[in-house]
């Protein structure tokens, strides 16, 4: 088995992720700046995680994070999951909170496959795992920012797929839906809650985490989660209509 980074693994998906892998046998490097909290996983998981605290929302950390990840075993398996979620209209979003969430949903993850895509092609093996979200491919009103950085993320994520075709190193785009985790609850929170609000299917960490590990020893392209979700991909023209008029207003209004 190998070793996998796991970025945003302090809570939420990030953290089913780290006990998924481990699970599966990997060494998992854990990343966050909750170094308490990545600790307390490390100690119920066992030897075989690492923690690491960084702030992801600094490229120079970010280099730092990875040649530490990096030093002691190459990483066989980079997941860019730490995100930050928005959800303001524009004009009440802080433009330097907005600067943030760039770097740390898209900015940085495409530094970190910069980083970790050498060492993966000169050994013709490797996975990268890219946790975009499904306002990549259905925007939801109301977040601006996040959904330039998820959808940038996807598009990046499958083009680079392309890329490396033949090379041995496969990309997993993961597209979300709604999912129970602190950002899937404050998010729900900020909307007001109508009918399409209620009638939203959700998802679970420990699922998902399940069906991105398969998809990572399958050599699958995409993880799309909960299945409803998938008309997204077949039907995108539809399910952009449906995400724009049906969007619950923001509770702000
Ligand atoms: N939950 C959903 O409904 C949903 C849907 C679609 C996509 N997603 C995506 O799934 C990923 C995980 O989300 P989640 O729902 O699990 O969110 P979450 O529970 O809020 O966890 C976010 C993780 O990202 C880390 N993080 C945030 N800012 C960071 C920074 N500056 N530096 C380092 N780590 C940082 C957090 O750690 P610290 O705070 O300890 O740093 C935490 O571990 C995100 O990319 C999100 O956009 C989630």
């Amino acid at each position: 088995m190998g070793h996998v980074l796991v970025t945003g693994a302090s809570a939420g998906i990030g953290e089913a992720l780290a006990r998924a892998f481990v699970a599966r046998g990997d060494h998992v490097t854990v990343v966050a700046r909750r170094v308490d909290r990545l600790q307390a996983l490390a100690a119920e998981l066992g030897e075989r995680v690492s923690v690491i605290a960084a702030d992801l929302s600094s490229s120079a950390e970010a280099d730092r994070m990875f040649a530490a990840a990096s030093s002691s075993r190459p990483v066989d398996v980079l997941v860019n999951n730490a995100g930050v979620q928005i959800v303001a209209s524009v004009g009440r979003t802080d433009p330097d909170a907005a600067d943030a969430l760039l770097a740390v949903d898209l900015g940085v993850p495409l530094r970190l496959i910069h980083r970790a895509l050498p060492g993966m092609l000169e050994r013709k093996r490797g996975a990268i795992v890219n946790v975009a979200s499904m306002a990549a491919l259905s925007p939801v009103p109301g977040m601006l920012w996040y959904n330039a950085a998820k959808g940038g993320l996807a598009n990046a994520s499958e083009s680079l797929r392309g890329e490396l075709r033949g090379t041995g190193v496969n990309v997993v785009t993961v597209y979300p839906g709604p999912v129970h985790t602190d950002m899937g609850t404050k998010g729900l929170a900020a909307y007001k809650p109508t009918l399409a609000a209620r009638l939203t299917p959700w998802g679970d960490t420990t699922t998902l985490a399940r069906r991105v590990v398969s998809a990572v020893a399958s050599g699958s392209a995409r993880v799309i989660y909960p299945r409803p979700y998938w008309v997204s991909l077949f039907a995108n023209n539809l399910s952009r209509w449906v995400s724009l008029r049906a969007a619950p207003p923001l509770q702000e209004g």
